[in-house]
This record gives structure tokens, sequence and C-alpha cells, in this order.
């Protein structure tokens, strides 16, 4: 059975206090907290196992090659791509860095559309102005609705300029709204866009298959599907990775180096270029074995459970006003909010004054808050640890907010 109370047990962060009260972790979508054995399988990496990959010259060197390919064929299946297809990076920026730089710089020309969303975190619109300002390419941001849902009449208007590349977040960070990605992608390739979709706070959450998503690239971060830091995935499309040129270059992804050129080699090695982070990718497996034992079906209806849950509770409290659909069963993740009267990050002083950790500001979406006529708003995340106790916590800690802040 899920039982999320359990759940916690296997996080050590947990047995910890925060201003003298349980800490009550509500902040998931900025990173989640780690299970023991994440952290016992990066420990044991470097225990036992630690040597630098590709160089053949030892055991260890081997053991440390293989883990890397045991880690990168788990991911694989996961997310239901090919082992070449799977490109370890840093994080979701990292990877949609990698697309836009090598794949955009070499693709898009002046007066290119690159169309995105107006609910895209910044990590994946920033790498694309400065790809736009290289090449010339011009953005265009599909709106959101009043209702926090994506305006997919505005989608379909601006396909009609023939987008080069079509790029969205398949759950939004400060909204939780679950896009139609499958559908939008289809959409794209109608008119002939490369899909790139921003999987950051999907993946933790639900069953996704690229195949069946049927998109060209896809990025994510193991940190907020308990994993550790500084591992994140980038899926592609084995026929567009192989005729793209690589993003960062140097030691490991050459076939030949001459004086003046070099020649490079086969997927995924290409786009992994220097020392790679064997230990995070090894914890990353040991993260998706986690949540494989839980079984993503089970983890995806305790998401939906926490997010109407806290829903519930929320519209109920004075001076509250959520952000983001009001059905549950189109969101993910997290329940947004403003607190009429009170600044986010004050806010967030006074649950933290009560172990309560959310995260306050914009999100990494000015875009959106702007849109929506907010400098900030505050967030409540959860993951497979989340309970209704936790989501409690966090509606008595408001009390205290208005205490504080009176009327
Ligand atoms: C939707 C979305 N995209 C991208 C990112 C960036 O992730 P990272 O900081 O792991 O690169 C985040 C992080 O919060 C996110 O929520």
């Amino acid at each position: 059975m899920f039982d999320p109370s359990l759940i916690k047990k296997d996080f050590p962060i947990f047995s910890r206090n925060v201003n003298g009260k349980p800490l009550v972790y509500l902040d998931s979508g900025a990173t989640s907290q780690k299970p023991g054995i994440v952290l016992d399988a990066e420990r044991e990496y470097y225990e036992k196992h630690n040597a630098n990959v590709h160089r053949g010259a030892h055991t260890l060197g081997d053991e440390a090659t293989a883990m890397l390919a045991l880690a990168r064929s788990v991911v694989a299946k996961f997310v239901g791509g090919r082992e070449s297809e799977i490109i370890f990076v840093r994080n979701t920026t990292e990877a949609i860095n990698l697309v836009a730089y090598a794949w955009g710089l070499d693709n898009l020309r002046t007066g290119d559309v690159i169309l995105s969303t107006e609910m895209e975190h910044h990590a994946n619109l920033v790498p694309w102005q400065q790809v736009a300002e290289r090449t010339g390419a011009k953005i265009e941001l599909a709106k959101v609705t009043s209702g926090g849902l994506l305006d997919l009449e505005d989608y379909a208007r601006k396909l009609k300029l023939k987008p080069k590349l079509v790029t969205m977040a398949h759950v939004s960070n400060a909204l939780g709204t679950v896009n139609p990605v499958k559908e939008m992608t289809k959409m794209a390739h109608g008119v002939g866009a490369v899909v790139l979709i921003d999987g950051a706070q999907a993946v933790p959450h639900m069953r996704v298959n690229v195949t069946d998503l049927g998109c060209d690239f896809y990025a994510f971060s193991g940190h907020k599907m308990l994993g550790p830091m500084g591992i994140g995935v980038l899926w592609g499309k084995k026929e567009i990775l192989t005729k793209m040129s690589p993003f960062l270059t140097g030691g490991g992804m050459i076939n030949e180096v001459y004086p003046d050129h070099s020649t490079w080699t086969d997927l995924p090695d290409k786009f992994e270029a220097g020392t790679p982070n064997v230990a995070g990718a090894v914890g990353l497996m040991a993260a998706i074995e986690y949540l494989e034992t839980l079984g993503m079906e089970q983890v995806g209806r305790h998401d939906r459970e926490m997010v109407a849950y806290a829903i519930s509770k929320l519209e109920k409290v004075d001076k509250v006003k959520l952000l983001g659909p009001v059905n549950a069963e189109l969101r993910s993740g997290s329940v947004g909010f403003e607190y009429m009267g009170v600044h986010a990050h004050d806010v967030a002083t006074v649950l933290d004054s009560e172990g309560v950790a959310i995260r306050s500001g914009h999100h990494c979406t000015m875009v959106l808050h702007k849109s929506l006529g907010l400098a900030a708003s505050v967030r409540a995340s959860f993951n497979v640890y989340t309970t209704t106790d936790d989501i409690d916590a966090l509606i008595s800690a408001l009390d205290k907010v208005k205490k504080v802040f009176g009327k």
C-alpha cells in the first residue's frame, strides 16, 4: 500500500527539526528530498568503484564505466527511449541549452519562429532568447488563459506562423498545469516543427514515455525526482542527435584529433564531453528504482490526491487566492497562491518560523507572473513523502500569517 507517512521514513532529512518544529517540506518542486537508498548508492559508488570512465585501463575504471552504462539503460527504460538517446547533463537547464546551442544555432535563420508559451520557466525561455539574438529568429509565446490553462486556440493560431521549433513545459512549475503535450506535439509536427518538451516537473509525478509522446527532445532533472543534484537528462531522437554538432567539446567525445580539427564519436558520448557525473547517474538510477518500486501509477495518484486536498483546504483560507486550474485532474505537483495584502516573501518567512518550507517569488516565471498581474506568489509543492498532515500544518501556519499581518 502507498503510505506517504511510511515513505517519509525512507528520507533521513525528515528526522530533523526546523526552528524547533518537525520539518514540513512543501518545496519539492524546487528540489525533492532524497531517500536513504539514493544517498547509499552514491556513497557506495565512491567507496567501492570510483574511477574515471571510458579508459579501459583497470578494474575500477571498467566498473565505473559499466555502472554509468547501467544507469543509462535504467533511465532509457524509465522514459521509453533508447540508451544511445540518453544524454547525461547537469540538469534541465543544461539539457535545454544543449538543444538551443547545438540544434538552434545551426538550424535557425533570420525570421524563423520559435514558438513557446507564456508559462515557461526561465530555463526554457532565456536560452531561446540568446539563440534568437544570434540567429535573427523571433520568439512567439502562446498565451495562458485566466483559468491557468494554456490557450490552445492561441497556440493553434501561432502554429500558422510555421515555427521551426516548438517548446513547452509538460507541467508548469508555477501553476501546476499539465499541458496536453502529446496533442501539442502532433499539431507542431503538422507544420514541420521540431518539438522540445521541458519535463522537469512532470517526470517526478507521472509515467512519461517519450516515444508515446512523439516529441523530438525531452529534458528533465534528477534532483526533482528523488535523485541527486548535478545529474539531468536530455533525451533526443537518434536521427536528430546524429545530425547535430556537439555542444561542449573536449575529452571523451572525440574519435580522432588532428592539430587543426577533430572528429566525433558516436551517441551518446558525442554530447558528454569531459568527466561525467557517474555518482550522480548511479544515484539517479537508485531514485528510479525507488520510484518503480512504489509504482508510477501510485505515485501519480498520490500526487493528484495531495493537489486536490491542498486546493480543498486552501480555498477555504481567508485572503488566499489560488492560481492555476481548480480541477486537480488538470494539474500536478504543486498549488500556487497569492496571499492578498501580504508579500509572498513575508508569508514564506512566517511559515518557515513554523517549520513549513514553501517557495515564494516569481518561481523563475517572470513572464507568467506579469501576465497574471502578480509580482510574486507562494507555492506549496509535493512529492511521494507529502502527507495530508503536511498540508494541514501549512494551513495552521497560515493562521499565524493572519495574526502577524492582521487584516
Ligand atoms: C518547469 C521547469 N523547467 C526547468 C527547470 C530548471 O530545472 P534545473 O534548475 O534543474 O535546471 C525547473 C526548475 O524548477 C522547472 O520547474
